[in-house]
C-alpha cells in the first residue's frame, strides 16, 4: 500500500445492519471457467431469478468492466492478476454493502482468487467452477477469438497459449456441458437457500 496514515472508518450503520434492511447475506457469488464455458450467460440467470425473488443483486463481467475500471489492463498473467485484484477489492465493498455480487471473469489463477478469498470474510466468497471441455467452448466459439487465437491473431489465449488452473475445491461446480441453463442456475440458488444467504418464503 502506497499511501501511509490512512485508517479504516466505520460508520454508525453496519455491514449487518444493512443486510439486515436487504434481507440477504452480502457475499460474492466468483464464477470462473474457460472462455466461452457460459460464465457471464449463468451469471445473468441467476442474476435475473434472485431479482424476481427480490433480492439486490450486481453483475461484474469482465467485457464490461474492462472497458472502464481495468481499461489500462492486458492479458498478461500480471494485467490478469491485476485485474482479479481489483474486482476482488470491489466485490469485497459491494459485500459489506450487503449486496450479492456475481462475478464473470476467466480468474485463470488459483492464487489470484486465493487472495480475493482470502481478502473476504469467511463465507462470502463462494466460487463456482464453470466447467467445460475447452473442445466444447471452442467449438461454441461464440465470439470468434478461439479461432483468432489459433491463426495467432491474438496472442496469450487462455486455453491456448495462457493455462487455466481448475479449482480443486469449489463450493459449487456447474458442468455447463452436460446441464441446461435452467438447472445450472438454479443449483446455484438452492446452494444459496440452503446455505441462508437468501432466506426461503
Ligand atoms: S481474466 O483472465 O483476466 O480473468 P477476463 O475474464 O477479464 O479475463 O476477460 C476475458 C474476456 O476477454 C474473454 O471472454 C474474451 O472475450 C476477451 N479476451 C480478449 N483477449 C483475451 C485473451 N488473450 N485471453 C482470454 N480472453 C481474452
Amino acid at each position: 500500500m502506497r499511501s501511509s496514515n490512512v485508517k479504516w472508518h466505520e460508520g454508525n450503520v453496519t455491514g449487518p445492519d444493512r443486510e439486515a434492511l436487504l434481507k440477504q447475506k452480502g457475499v460474492c457469488l466468483w464464477f470462473t471457467g474457460l472462455s466461452g464455458s457460459g460464465k457471464s450467460t449463468l451469471a445473468r440467470a441467476v442474476e435475473t431469478r434472485l431479482h424476481k425473488l427480490g433480492h439486490l443483486v450486481y453483475v461484474l463481467d469482465g467485457d464490461n468492466v474492462r472497458h472502464g475500471l481495468n481499461g489500462d489492463l492486458g492479458f498478461s498473467d500480471r494485467d490478469r492478476t491485476e485485474n482479479i485484484r481489483r474486482v476482488g477489492e470491489v466485490a469485497r465493498l459491494f459485500a459489506d454493502a450487503g449486496l450479492i455480487t456475481l462475478t464473470a471473469f476467466i480468474s485463470p489463477f488459483r492464487k489470484d482468487r486465493r487472495a480475493v478469498r482470502d481478502m473476504m470474510e469467511h463465507g462470502r466468497f463462494i466460487e463456482i467452477y464453470v466447467e467445460c471441455p475447452l473442445e466444447i467452448c471452442e467449438a461454441r466459439d461464440v465470439k470468434g477469438l478461439y479461432s483468432k487465437a489459433r491463426r495467432n491473431e491474438i496472442g496469450d489465449f487462455t486455453g491456448i497459449h495462457s493455462p487455466y488452473e481448475a479449482p480443486e475445491a469449489p463450493e459449487i461446480r456447474v458442468n455447463t456441458a452436460e446441464l441446461n441453463l435452467e438447472d445450472s442456475a438454479g443449483i446455484i440458488v438452492d446452494y444459496l437457500r440452503d446455505n441462508h444467504i437468501i432466506e426461503t418464503t
